[in-house]
């Protein structure tokens, strides 16, 4: 017998404005048909002006435990992953706590850029496994816009804001692959590669929350590597092949990513969910937010083998296995 975090139900909140890749052709100096050539994003979604984090983190949150019919007052972890929180401090995940009603647990945020999620993932687990936590949230939630250069057309076309949420209860599982719930974790990160993806501001730095900079093609370089060794060790600690999987849920930075891994796993590209398209990078909420809409829209059944993988700032990557 092993303890198992188990995912009773998910949900997501995208913000109501969309911002179309011809709307941002007027402010900068780029086409729709670059952005959907290089990036394959549409549009995206961007917060209004008094939407904050916790706004989106909450609603997600709440469309989550909806779904797995779980009420708040059960809830004793929540966990937020975003590198966008409301406040320098205290975590955006106390603030989404409030906003429940939930007055018991523990409720931290997580910092890992866009393998936020996973991290996440691998975290909740420990805790289930450890006995510390036995229903909790987690929560990836961003306000990309925020932290970007407007002026600056090799980032500003590639982000959105939104939050996806999941609800996990801690079962007991026979300890094989077949056991539903989190499989296993690989987190991972490599602090050298800051210069290639970071923010130019901060409270200890700056004083001020700083623009996002990157070096789009040293991201790419490593991000079509880091994720599939991630992918590997997953396959490998559990004794499955890429055969075996049924739905890869990668982070949504951009088409070109997503089918590269794809091809590595040699899977066909309808058990590939992209929604990079609509969202565009939504960071920590990426993943949550994809995994919500193949849920919601029959793709993803309860026993189906699910795989994810992200890679960030740091640079941090990861990868999660889990059975629905
Ligand atoms: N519109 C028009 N032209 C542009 C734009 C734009 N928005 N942005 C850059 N260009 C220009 C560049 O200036 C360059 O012009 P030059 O050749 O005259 O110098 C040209 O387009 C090519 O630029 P590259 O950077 O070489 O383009 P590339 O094909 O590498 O695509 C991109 C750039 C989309 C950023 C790509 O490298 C990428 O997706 N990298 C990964 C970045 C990423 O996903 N980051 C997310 C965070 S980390 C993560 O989530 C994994």
């Amino acid at each position: 017998m092993m303890i198992r975090a188990n995912i009773k139900g998910c949900g997501s909140y995208l913000p109501e404005r969309i911002v179309t890749n011809d709307q941002l052709a007027e402010r900068v100096d780029t086409s729709d048909e670059w952005i959907r050539q290089r990036t394959g994003i549409r549009h995206r979604y961007v917060a209004g002006e008094n939407e904050l984090t916790s706004d989106l983190a909450t609603k997600a949150a709440v469309a989550a435990l909806e779904h797995a019919g779980i009420d708040a007052s059960e809830i004793d972890l929540i966990v937020c992953a975003t590198a966008t929180p409301d406040e320098t401090f205290p975590a955006t995940a106390t603030v989404v706590q409030k906003n429940l009603g939930v007055i018991r647990g523990a409720a931290f945020d997580i910092q890992a850029v866009c393998s936020g999620f996973v991290y996440g993932l691998s975290v909740v687990d420990s805790l289930m496994k450890t006995g510390q936590a036995r229903t909790a949230l987690l929560i990836g939630a961003e306000t990309f816009s925020r932290i970007l250069d407007w002026e600056d057309r090799s980032t500003c076309v590639l982000f959105g804001d939104g939050a996806g949420a999941i609800v996990l209860q801690s079962e007991e599982g026979k300890g094989d692959t077949s056991d539903s719930g989190i499989l296993n974790t690989h987190i991972y990160s490599d602090g050298r590669h800051h210069d290639a993806l970071y923010v130019d501001g901060g409270p200890s730095s700056t004083g001020t929350a700083g623009f996002l900079r990157m070096e789009g093609k040293e991201v790419f370089r490593q991000a079509v590597s880091r994720m599939p060794e991630a992918i590997d060790m997953a396959l490998q600690t559990s004794g499955l092949s890429s055969a075996d999987i049924d739905w890869l849920v990668p982070h949504q930075a951009n088409i070109r990513i997503i089918e590269a891994m794809g091809k590595k796993l040699k899977l066909p590209k309808d058990r590939v969910v992209v929604t990079v398209d609509k969202h565009a990078n939504t960071s920590a909420a990426s993943i949550p937010l994809a995994l919500t809409e193949a849920v919601y829209d029959g793709r993803i059944k309860r026993g189906d083998l699910v795989m994810m993988a992200a890679m960030g700032g740091g640079f941090t990557w990861g990868s999660a296995l889990l059975r629905w």
